[in-house]
């Protein structure tokens, strides 16, 4: 909920030229009265269709003299995400870091190999919760500088940083939101990894070291943040991102069972760099291997609601089992995305239809007449 206070100084931001509401800020939770002031003032862009699968998915190599890595400038912006945060260096995103969703499905499918629908899924959920609809810009993070974050406007501008709903508790490399920093490399964390890698996969970075980190995060989060929460859409994500350090982040010519060297994952969470010669994996991927993670040691969608070591299961959240598949989206269209755009109207009306509608696609095929319709029968408008 956005309280009257920051109503207050988002309106005296927008009052000063020097902040302008950035045109990649989200709208996701804004007032009537917020919306009002800043809808005016962004420029409409008819979103950009969902790009489909390339034509090449064969190994490639991606760290080519066209695409070299760059230190992010002081007003760049990067985030939680070591996937983006590298296309970004390697210029396969926009070196800002702001992007429209098409071209994020375009950049992580040609550096990653990152299956279509998948991409797609993926990118969608994410817009329509941190990005700018009606600009069809998404920030990967937030601006930052030497010295730390330099929010340009409001919190509202966070993009992928927006704790709760993708970036969220318990990763691998990044501390919670509870800690102040959520989306920074952390030293710390990345040494226990390290120290994973070791004792479970003989110094690189296997599935069963996916599950054991996995596990350790989650514990650890548990026992010593009080605000731990681990329900949908992050208890999805917090398990399909173990997997992708050995489904993109392996180099692409390596045979046999994949796995990720220290010095490799250095490379991909602390500097956002493809190594040397780096080729992507021959093959579409998206979380293959999840159901290992997953089952390696089960536990329910929940959090911590009476401070630490209080983990509650909530019964009302999707689990990762098959048959609730569906139900992940289900609850995302018709909890997340409908409690933050409550009453949307005209151009804002247009575009959440039209990017419910690109979400939907992305896995019409697994959900067959189960799509969503928050805001009416987006076909008949
Ligand atoms: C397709 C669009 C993508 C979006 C919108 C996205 C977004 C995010 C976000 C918001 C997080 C933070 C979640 C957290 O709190 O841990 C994250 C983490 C992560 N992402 Fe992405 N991502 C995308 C694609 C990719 C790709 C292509 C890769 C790999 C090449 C990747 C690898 C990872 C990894 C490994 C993490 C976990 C970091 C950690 O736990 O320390 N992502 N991503
Ligand atoms: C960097 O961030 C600091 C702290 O947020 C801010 O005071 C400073 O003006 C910023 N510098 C640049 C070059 O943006
Ligand atoms: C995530 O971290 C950023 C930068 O430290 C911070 O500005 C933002 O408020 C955090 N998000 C939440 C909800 O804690
Ligand atoms: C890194 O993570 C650890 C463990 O969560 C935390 O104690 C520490 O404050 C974090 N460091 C920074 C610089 O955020
Ligand atoms: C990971 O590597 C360790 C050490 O080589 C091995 O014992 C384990 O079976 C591997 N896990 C998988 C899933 O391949
Ligand atoms: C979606 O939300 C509406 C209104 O809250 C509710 O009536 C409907 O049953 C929900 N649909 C599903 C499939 O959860
Ligand atoms: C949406 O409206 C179209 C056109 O009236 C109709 O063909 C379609 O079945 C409707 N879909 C749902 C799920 O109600």
């Amino acid at each position: 909920m956005v309280s009257f206070v920051n109503f207050v100084s988002l309106a005296l931001a927008l009052a000063s030229t020097a902040s302008a509401f950035p045109a990649y800020g989200s709208l996701a939770g804004l007032t009537r009265e917020q919306l009002d002031v800043i809808l005016p003032r962004l420029e409409f862009k008819q979103p950009t269709p969902p790009p489909g699968p390339p034509k090449d998915t064969g190994v490639k190599l991606i760290n080519d003299a066209a695409h070299p890595w760059k230190a992010p400038g002081p007003s760049d912006i990067r985030g939680p995400c070591p996937g983006l945060n590298t296309l970004a260096n390697h210029g396969y995103l926009p070196r800002n870091g702001v992007a429209s969703p098409a071209q994020i499905i375009t950049a992580v499918q040609e550096g990653f190999n990152m299956e279509n629908s998948f991409a797609r899924f993926v990118t969608y959920s994410a817009h329509l919760i941190d990005g700018n609809l009606v600009t069809d810009l998404l920030s990967i993070g937030q601006a930052t500088n030497e010295t730390g974050p330099a929010p340009p406007a409001p919190a509202l501008a966070a993009g992928l940083d927006t704790h709760a709903l993708f970036e969220g508790d318990a990763s691998m490399t990044r501390a919670d939101a509870y800690w102040g920093d959520n989306h920074s490399f952390n030293q710390t964390l990345f040494n226990e990894l390290m120290s994973f890698m070791d004792k479970y996969g003989n110094g690189r970075y296997n599935l069963t070291v996916a599950s054991e980190i996995r596990w350790q995060r989650i514990q650890d989060s548990m026992s010593t943040n009080p605000t731990f929460g681990l329900i949908m859409p992050r208890f999805f994500t917090a398990y399909a991102e173990t997997t992708f350090p050995i489904n993109f982040f392996v180099d692409g010519r390596m045979t046999g069972t994949r796995s990720l060297s220290k010095e490799d994952a250095q490379y991909f969470f602390q500097r956002g760099q493809f190594p040397d010669g780096w080729h992507r994996h021959g093959v579409p991927s998206s979380t293959e291997g999840m159901d290992t993670v997953v089952n390696a040691h089960p536990i329910r969608p929940g959090s911590n609601t009476k401070g630490v070591n209080t983990y509650t299961a909530d019964p009302t959240s999707a689990d990762l089992s098959p048959e609730q598949f569906c139900l992940i989206y289900v609850n995302f269209v018709n909890r997340s995305v409908k409690s933050l755009y409550p009453n949307p109207t005209g151009v804002l009306l247009k575009v959440l239809n039209i990017n419910l509608q690109w979400l939907y696609d992305s896995i019409s095929e697994q959900c067959p007449g189960q799509q969503q319709f928050p805001y009416g029968n987006s076909t008949t408008q």
